[in-house]
């Protein structure tokens, strides 16, 4: 009989099939209270393949969709698991990352670097400290009731002890639960900046991956719409450096507050305050009637639906406050986040619309976006209040707010404006000897170089001097350093300055 596959699957006697009940296919199956009327199957691969049953624990519910041209091993078999890999498949490898994610060569890396650099300079610029989190998360941190998008992108499966755990699609949840954790130690207000890797399973467009970097930058303790302003300033001050304006990029910003005054109005019940707000974050992508529709059967009467759809067309502050009067938290927060934004100086960057209200469920206040003036682009980063997080996961609620920067959109459009920086290698010294006797010798003098702080590449064969100019040139270096055997008899090396062409001797113990 062959051997069971998984302990979730069942055999069939008489098809000599395994079996995989349907509870399997569905995204978030931790608790498998399945019935076995609707099953699939899942053919036994002949002759029967070698299982290691170390790698068959873990059966990842996105990856069950995914089909080959994903290189995710299996066909469209909505539902179905594929068998593990055999050494056979091993020898026939496919040399590109799983469809969605991203190997960094050596250019690659350096950009990332250079962006992540200056994400790191400006927090810190900011007061910001930096923390992490594993990208390895309990599933349940990222599962909420409003039906966000966000849940059917997991990467999620069960671990070899049997947990539920998730690739994290967002790093927010993660420092509630540090701070939690943390509780009083933590003296407020926190200023945290993180930048990781966040895993969704997305339908690709362009900048959006199933594998992106996130840069946060978040504020707890304070619950003034001061934290707000001083974040969409660091943002600003992000974009100054990497040479984008207010032209090429401005900042959508509402409240949920509006919202949330509106459905009062209409005496909505709070709770379905989320699941309004998840459903008017798709406005832009399915057409206006299913939004009609999804907001009346989430409870929302007709007249209720008609009003809210008008107040989210409103542009205008103005306006606003005409509609929703001037007594209201949103329209106080909002005239104050535009009156800051003033002294911060940033004003021509900011606009008001109210139809901006974020997909995730936890936003509570002022939320906002970045985005491209051409409109060619998605989102290029988004955040907002979140005074009641802490709370879902049984914590004391905190105010607080922060926002998500990717790492993918700005890429693009710093691309499309031509702004891309050219970050090339750079070594400062490359050193060689001249003849292979004299390896030992380049080495002594790479150790001194580098103990001085200057960094070598040293050439680690014998290798003509042809070779070492073209290399020297593809490292940018700025010296190269050779080693001959008559300066080395008086203790000396020859150096050529690249740039000029410049060339002396100089005494080992003199090399600087
Ligand atoms: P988010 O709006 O889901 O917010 O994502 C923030 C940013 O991450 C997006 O604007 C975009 O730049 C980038 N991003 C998201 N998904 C993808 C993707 N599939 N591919 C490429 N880039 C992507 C959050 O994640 C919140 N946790 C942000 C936050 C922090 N709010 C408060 N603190």
């Amino acid at each position: 009989m062959p051997a069971n596959p998984s302990s979730l699957l069942i055999l069939h006697p008489r098809l000599n099939l395994y079996l995989k009940p349907f509870f399997l296919s569905l995204p978030h199956c931790s608790s498998p209270s399945f019935t076995f009327n609707s099953i699939q199957r899942f053919p036994i691969p002949k002759p029967p393949f070698p299982i290691n049953r170390r790698n068959l624990s873990s059966l990842s519910s996105a990856a069950t969709t995914q089909s080959t041209d994903d290189n995710g091993g299996g066909r469209d078999r909505p539902g179905a698991l594929s068998a593990p890999p055999t050494t056979d498949d091993v020898r026939r490898i496919d040399v590109n990352p799983p469809r969605g994610t991203r190997d960094f060569p050596p250019e690659e890396m350096r950009l990332r670097n250079w962006l992540f650099r200056i994400f790191r300079e400006v927090s810190l610029l900011f007061g910001f400290e930096e923390v992490d989190f594993p990208v390895l998360e309990s599933e349940a941190l990222f599962i909420r009731k409003a039906g966000e998008e966000i849940r059917d992108q997991l990467y999620c499966f069960e671990d070899r002890g049997n947990r539920r755990v998730a690739l994290r699609p967002e790093l927010t949840p993660s420092l509630a639960r540090l701070v939690i954790q943390k509780g009083k130690s933590l003296s407020l207000p926190l200023k945290w900046f993180a930048i990781g890797q966040c895993w969704r399973y997305e339908r690709m467009t362009r900048g959006r991956r199933r594998e992106h970097y996130q840069w946060n930058m978040d504020i707890i303790g304070v619950p003034d719409v001061m934290a707000e302003a001083e974040l969409i300033s660091s943002i600003v001050t992000f974009f100054k450096r990497i040479g984008i304006t207010a032209s090429d990029v401005g900042f959508k910003i509402s409240s949920r507050k509006v919202l949330q005054e509106v459905l009062r109005c209409y005496s909505i019940p709070e709770n379905l305050f989320a699941k309004v707000c998840i459903i008017i974050d798709k406005i832009e992508k399915i057409p206006m009637d299913e939004i009609k529709k999804e907001l009346k059967s989430a409870g929302v009467s007709e007249k209720a639906v008609e009003e809210l759809l008008q107040v989210l067309s409103i542009k205008s502050l103005t306006k606003l406050e005409e509609i929703l009067g001037s007594a209201g938290e949103a329209v106080a927060d909002l005239k104050l986040l535009f009156s800051l934004a003033e002294k911060f100086g940033y004003s021509e960057w900011i606009e008001f619309d109210a139809s901006v209200v974020r997909g995730l469920a936890y936003y509570t206040g002022i939320v906002f976006e970045g985005f491209d003036r051409e409109g060619k682009l998605r989102a290029i980063c988004g955040g907002g209040r979140y005074d009641r997080l802490l709370s879902t996961f049984g914590g004391d609620d905190l105010p607080a707010c922060g926002f998500g920067f990717g790492d993918a959109v700005i890429i693009e459009l710093l691309k499309d404006k031509g702004l891309l920086p050219e970050v090339n290698l750079e070594v400062e010294n490359i050193v060689s000897a001249l003849d292979v006797d004299l390896q030992g010798a380049a080495a002594r003098v790479a150790s001194i170089l580098r103990e001085k702080g200057q960094s070598v590449d040293l050439v680690l064969e014998s290798k003509p001097l042809k070779w070492v100019f073209k290399r020297a040139a593809r490292i940018n270096a700025q010296r190269l350093i050779l080693v001959g055997s008559s300066e080395w008899q008086r203790d000396m090396v020859s150096v050529k300055i690249l740039s000029s062409g410049e060339q002396y001797e100089v005494k080992l113990d003199e090399l600087e």
